[in-house]
């Protein structure tokens, strides 16, 4: 027997918290959070930010995805903790319904949100890609959107959404 101390089970469902802050939406968010929390549970059941979508968790529907310093991540993959100090974008800080970004004005133009659900990962993406390239060809874009999926729409409204900002037609 090594040591004579037996663990008698008193730690199981419990866990530290941990600070972190995020800056989201340009608004600093200062929290404790256990170290397996998810940057997609932060943002949906702590910050209230529902507009980032939860699938399947498993980093294949890319429903979650938010912007991360610019770049496109999987929420329901990413750590909490890891995030810390980093510039997040939801969609609630790209558009409202009063005021949309030309993204998605585009996308609701062009029939690229039907139900919904994968819209804000995809504009999120979508800004991404054209804040990188600004005129990106159909095949950049559909390189770039390879990782959300939509049960809608077929994928081409999106990408045409996408190609009319990129050539200044939006509304
Ligand atoms: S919920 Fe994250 S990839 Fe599906
Ligand atoms: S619009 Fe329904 S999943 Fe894309």
């Amino acid at each position: 027997m090594v040591g004579s101390r037996r663990y008698d089970g008193s730690t199981i469902g419990r866990s530290t918290l941990e600070p972190v802050t995020l800056h989201v939406n340009g608004i600093e968010r200062r929290l404790f959070v256990a170290s397996h929390r998810t940057l997609l549970e932060t943002l949906r059941e702590d910050l209230g930010l529902t507009g980032t979508k939860h699938g399947c968790e498993l980093g294949e529907c890319g429903a979650c995805t938010v912007l991360v310093d610019g770049v496109p991540i999987l929420s329901c993959l990413a750590l909490t903790l890891d995030a810390d100090d980093a510039e997040i974008v939801t969609i609630e800080g790209v558009g409202s319904v009063g005021n949309p970004h030309p993204l998605q004005r585009s996308f609701a133009d062009h029939g690229a949100a039907q139900c919904g659900y994968c819209t804000p990962a995809m504009v999120l993406t979508a800004k991404a890609l054209l804040d990188r390239v600004p005129h990106p060809s159909d095949a950049d874009i559909t390189e770039a959107i390879a990782g959300n999926m939509c049960r809608c729409t077929g994928y081409l409204p999106i990408v045409r959404a996408i190609a009319a900002v990129a050539a200044g037609e939006a509304p």
